[in-house]
């Protein structure tokens, strides 16, 4: 079936991706492009209604992102946010000028007109404002809809054109009904149908990769993470045994991690794994190495090594590989100006387990066109366990960087017990799935301690949490006291080698999430 499709042309807003997601909850098909997308391309898409995302900055400035003109007389619905409805006054013939008072915050937005883009809705409701700039002046055509105290433009319409324009963000949480307020614009103004759900692109996607792979085979690397997990199961439920999955134990993985992964795949997924334990292989050749850069090359370069290894051995015992799979998402693909997802950034600033461009397959990357709620959603339809779907992001280094210095095989293992420690209270004080990262980081330090009559001189272990939306920016997570001494108290106990734990109280910035 194909479904009704919105663009957003993202002008580098924070918010175009989550503009994006609120449309596709209204079981809308949602894509962004960047503002300077030819209208060609924008066409080719075939869109039911055109979303203008905020952006940072002023439409007369130089160099500032502009549309072309005849965006707006494509006789396709358009929705201006904030930059948004600037942009389509200085197109059709408005003023833009900077606000008196910047508008950041909270401010009641007056609804002068209930058809529409605000049916259903109250007379006032809180409206979140960012802005130094507004609407001055309207273009012709154009008639207020609703106004704030400090914005009386606050929402326009052109009813003969379907051009619509508000200064506020309907899609952070805060904005009160700023789903329906889109949802009104994707139902009622562009008339889309809402179609699309995720059992439709269960059956689509099935039916895509049976396409797509014809006869072949197809080989899915997994890491025991959601997107490899959710990839693996798709795939498999399209193409049965013409996939062969891997799973490499890097040898910095957490404690009973590889077996927890061969087991769900065995049971729960009931979908073969080759299983190659590289232990030994990653800890001879990161055996020392302190440099954080270094402790990734190294496992990305020895991941690629067994990987292919792992691939021709399964290729002498079932015949040739054709595809390769991967758990892209979305994030990773949009072709935007604002800032990408996490993936995407972190990937390009030090990503390991990636394959190499010029490996010999084609590419199955089913989940291309999914955000990651989307995907657990999917996982969900594809019976994958909760705690997995839910699984905290785990870098692909593993504890390689999470041991500070030198690797030694036993400081590893002092570290992944004390990362149980850390693991099992946070779950057992019912944290663990509203903190971002909760984990045990070692560090070389030695410090001096007693326990019993003895001298002890030993590690020093921190404790990290941290609350976060992408990675991108985090909070440290004001953990509970008594949960803080459960774990020190459990982890000087039962783990021979650390004698002190601290907590780590830095936010990013000006930290990272990780320590190396
Ligand atoms: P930082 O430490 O840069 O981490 O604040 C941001 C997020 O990225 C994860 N991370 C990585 N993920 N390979 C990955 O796949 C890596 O090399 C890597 N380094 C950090 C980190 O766990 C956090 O979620």
């Amino acid at each position: 079936m194909n479904h009704d499709t919105v663009i957003v042309l993202d002008f580098g807003a924070q918010y175009s991706q989550l503009i994006a997601r609120r449309v596709r909850e209204c079981k809308v098909y949602c894509e962004i492009l960047p503002f300077n997308a030819s209208l060609d391309k924008i066409l080719e898409k075939q869109p039911k209604g055109i979303i203008l995302s905020g952006g940072p900055a002023s439409v007369y400035a130089k160099g500032a992102p502009h549309v072309s003109k005849e965006l707006f007389e494509l006789g396709i619905p358009v929705l201006g946010i904030c930059y948004g409805i600037q942009m389509i006054s200085y197109g059709m013939g408005g003023k833009v000028q900077k606000a008196a008072k910047r508008e950041f915050g909270l401010s009641p937005l007056k609804i002068k007109d209930h058809r529409s883009l605000f049916a259903g809705l109250p007379s006032t409701l809180q409206a979140w404002m960012s802005h130094g700039d507004h609407v001055t002046k309207l273009p012709a055509g154009f008639k207020v809809l609703a106004s704030t105290a400090n914005c009386h433009l606050a929402a326009a319409v052109n009813e003969q054109k379907r051009i619509y324009g508000i200064q506020f963000h309907p899609e952070v949480v805060h904005t009160e009904k700023g789903t329906k307020i889109i949802e009104n614009f994707v139902r009622k103004v562009c008339l889309c149908r809402p179609t699309w759900n995720m059992d439709a692109y269960e059956k689509t996607a099935v039916h895509q990769i049976r396409e797509q792979v014809g006869n072949g085979r197809v080989i899915c690397g997994v890491s025991g993470g959601v997107d490899s997990t959710v990839t693996a199961a798709l795939i498999h439920r399209a193409i049965g045994n013409q996939l062969s999955c891997v799973f490499v134990n890097n040898g910095v993985l957490r404690l009973n991690e590889a077996e927890q992964v061969v087991a769900m795949f065995k049971k729960n997924l009931k979908i073969p794994l080759h299983y190659v334990n590289a232990e030994k292989q990653f800890l001879d050749l990161l055996h020392n190495v302190s440099e954080p850069e270094k402790k990734r090359k190294i496992i990305g370069r020895t991941f690629i090594r067994v990987f292919e290894k792992a691939a021709k051995d399964q290729q002498r015992k079932k015949g040739k590989f054709d595809f390769l799979a991967q758990g892209t998402l979305y994030p990773d693909v949009i072709e935007s100006v604002s800032v990408k997802g996490p993936s995407a950034v972190i990937k390009s600033h030090h990503n390991v387990g990636g394959l190499p461009k010029d490996l010999k397959f084609k590419l199955v990357e089913p989940l291309r066109e999914l955000f990651k709620d989307e995907v657990r959603e999917l996982g969900e339809r594809l019976h994958i366990p909760y705690d997995l779907l839910w699984r905290q992001p785990f870098p692909g280094p593993g504890l390689a960087v999470r041991l500070i210095g030198p690797i030694t095989r036993l400081e590893l293992d002092i570290l992944r017990r004390a990362d149980a420690v850390v693991q099992e209270e946070i779950k057992k004080a019912g944290l663990y799935h509203s903190i971002w990262q909760s984990f045990a980081v070692l560090t070389p330090l030695k410090s001096v301690g007693v326990m019993g009559d003895e001298r002890t001189y030993e590690n020093v272990c921190v404790i990290r949490a941290v609350h976060s939306t992408d990675g991108m920016t985090a909070d440290w997570v004001k953990l509970p006291y008594d949960l803080l001494g459960r774990m020190s108290n459990r982890i000087i106990n039962e783990v021979r080698g650390i004698n002190r734990v601290v907590f780590d109280i830095t936010s990013k910035p000006p930290g990272t999430i990780e320590w190396e």
